[in-house]
């Protein structure tokens, strides 16, 4: 019996890139934990593609923007490539136990980690784009 993983607007962020992103994980994640064993492999190198481009460009914009917690998220989506890499060595080799394991406790670990950790960065990444608006505003108040 597999359960499904279906979007929940819960996960919505307010950063529109990190948003779309994280409609692909959810999709990519959903079909994993829907798919007969036959596809399991598949599916799940389907979702390590996607993975592998949704934390680096997480990475990314942290790095990029000298995130200041940045290295406990980036370490926390290094763990998590680490464990799909090493399943999906044992799903290749017959072993979907474990396949369907790692997809049920993917489930149960992107809601805090988005929660958490992505939350900070999506609300990091908008005070950026919007980031000289408060400043100026300040100043004209004090009518400079
Ligand atoms: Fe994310
Ligand atoms: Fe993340």
């Amino acid at each position: 019996m597999s359960t499904r993983f279906p979007w929940d607007d819960s996960y919505l962020l307010g950063y529109a890139p990190m948003d779309e992103t994280h409609r692909e994980f959810v999709d990519a994640l959903d079909a994993l934990l829907a798919c007969e064993d036959a596809d399991l492999a598949a599916r799940l190198e389907a979702f390590e593609r996607h993975a592998e481009a949704h934390f680096a460009e997480e990475n990314r914009w942290m790095q990029g923007t000298d995130f200041p917690p940045a290295q406990c998220h980036i370490d926390e989506h290094a763990a998590v490539m680490k464990s799909v890499s090493w399943v999906l060595d044992a799903v290749t080799r017959g072993d979907m136990a474990e396949g369907r394991r790692l997809a049920t406790a993917l489930a149960d670990w992107f809601p805090g980690h988005a929660f958490h950790l992505d939350s900070a960065l999506a609300h990091w990444m908008v005070k950026r784009a919007y980031g000289g608006k408060p400043v100026v505003l300040r100043r004209s108040a004090a009518g400079r």
